[in-house]
């Protein structure tokens, strides 16, 4: 059987922890879309590993496999890998003979759009790895696959075709002198064509590559168990979530069929789990009708940090949860858990479980709210509108819950789920009422003995 991770908010619900703690009982751990912008932090031994892109499964010597969903960087991967075995490990990683490859020119593209739609306040705040760009091109079909590094004439033909396009869209559209670049090499063809081809013999050395659909059927019909690993979050879906300022993949539940070549029966015959962080934060910019404080650079119309109680709330919120991007560092913009946007989520994915993380960072607080409903031109909705401006213009209706007390989370977490204080499982209640799915784990802290495990889904 399978189960499906899936972020229901903006990304950085503290999906790696749940991976890690329900991968254990699963022999392959996929992930489905999405590259090196993801950020997985997982907790082993004492050691922490932060993963962009091999599955955090890897890091507990499981398969792991990238699906033809995912946009490869090959630097991204071999660092990875050689950073595992400098600490000991033998990641077992295998890629999609199907995914697409970032190559250098992606990168640099999307620092360049990025750049430029800043200039009109319309920047998405990418992490600048090159995913838009590369599934772009796939899109467009002049993308370069990792089954066509593998073959040197193939490879050739697609960077002769595709090169000179990019060249030209620099020079022409942005205006820029590509040997001004700080990476001029990124659009030469020889020198692309020399990189990537060793890539592909180390990939077909290491015996690295696979057809994701017949790998994993195979897998499952030898009785193995597959977790597919969803990256980012729903509400930065290219389809479901609140366009433009989207990744360019998509993390809901259907992309788990789509991205490795298993079918939709054989997703919905498993568990879905939505990964719930017991706040919202976003990285970049976009609206967020529950949000605290505000970020400079990120939150709309925000251009000087302010004060007063709810900046403060920010803050600590931040400070507490650690909320700085895993890849980038950014500061994250904080605010309360917002009903609409879950309502959303379990629709669009199915979920069969939740599992709500961060509650121990909440402790302390005298009460906590939640959006439980927007007020939309004079009415009253219950999820997210379909365009990003008519989200803007949403207000939330807040709820406020009693506060629950610090306590000893390690000791909650071996006790089990009724050893949570009382309100916060009102607060965990609300939430799986709701969305009318039930609870299945509760996050207490970053290592994954800090979770409350009420269901295993592979039980
Ligand atoms: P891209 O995926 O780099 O193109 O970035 C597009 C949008 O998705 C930006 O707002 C990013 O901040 C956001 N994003 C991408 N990956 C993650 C992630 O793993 N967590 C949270 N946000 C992400």
């Amino acid at each position: 059987m399978t189960v499906t991770i899936v972020g229901s908010q903006l990304g950085d619900e503290g999906k790696g922890g749940v991976v890690d703690l329900y991968g254990d009982a699963a022999d392959v751990v996929a992930r489905y879309q999405g590259g090196d912008n993801a950020g997985h932090t997982v907790v082993h031994d004492g050691e922490t590993y932060k993963l962009s892109l091999v599955p955090s499964g890897a890091v507990r010597g499981k398969i792991g496999v990238l699906g033809n969903g995912c946009v490869i960087n090959p630097r991204t991967l071999f660092d990875e890998i050689s950073t595992l075995q400098e600490k000991g490990l033998d990641p077992d990683v295998r890629v999609a003979e199907r995914a697409h490859v970032i190559l250098p020119f992606h990168r640099v593209l999307d620092g360049i759009e990025e750049d430029v739609k800043s200039e009109s306040d319309q920047e998405v705040g990418t992490t600048g790895r090159g995913i838009g760009p590369t599934y772009e091109d796939k899109a467009g079909r002049r993308g370069v696959r990792i089954g066509d590094l593998l073959d040197p004439d193939v490879l050739r033909e697609r960077l002769e075709y595709v090169v000179p396009q990019k060249r030209a869209l620099v020079e022409d559209v942005y205006d820029i002198a590509v040997e001004d670049l700080d990476d001029p090499d990124a659009f030469d063809v020889d020198a692309l064509f020399e990189e990537f081809r060793e890539f592909g013999q180390r990939l077909e050395e290491e015996e690295m590559t696979v057809n994701a659909s017949t790998f994993l059927t195979d897998a499952m019909a030898d009785g193995q168990t597959v977790m597919f690993e969803g990256a980012q979050g729903t509400i930065i879906d290219i389809d479901h979530g609140n366009y433009p300022y989207v990744t360019s993949s998509n993390p809901t539940a259907g992309g788990a069929a789509v991205g490795t070549g298993l079918s939709p029966g054989v997703i919905a015959d498993g568990e879905v789990i939505g990964i719930v962080k017991a706040y919202l934060t976003r990285v970049g910019s976009g609206p967020l009708p529950t949000e605290l404080g505000g970020v400079v650079g990120d939150t709309p119309g925000y251009d000087e940090q302010g004060d007063g109680e709810n900046e403060e709330l920010a803050t600590y919120i931040r400070e507490e949860g650690g909320e700085y991007g895993t890849v980038t560092g950014r500061p994250r913009r904080v605010g309360w858990l917002d009903m609409p946007m879950l309502r959303h989520s379990a629709r669009v994915n199915g979920f069969t479980g939740l599992a709500v993380n961060h509650i121990d960072v909440l402790a302390g607080l005298d009460e906590v709210k939640v959006g439980h409903s927007y007020d939309h031109e004079g009415e009253e909705i219950f999820t997210i509108p379909s365009t990003t401006e008519q989200w803007g213009e949403c207000e939330a209706n807040f709820r406020s819950f009693d506060g629950w007390p610090e306590v000893d989370w390690e000791a909650v977490a071996e006790d089990g789920y009724d050893a949570i204080p009382e309100n916060a499982r009102t607060y965990l209640e609300y939430l799986a009422d709701e969305l009318d799915t039930p609870i299945y784990a509760v996050g207490v802290g970053p290592g994954r003995e800090e979770t409350v495990v009420v269901e295993d889904p592979y039980e």
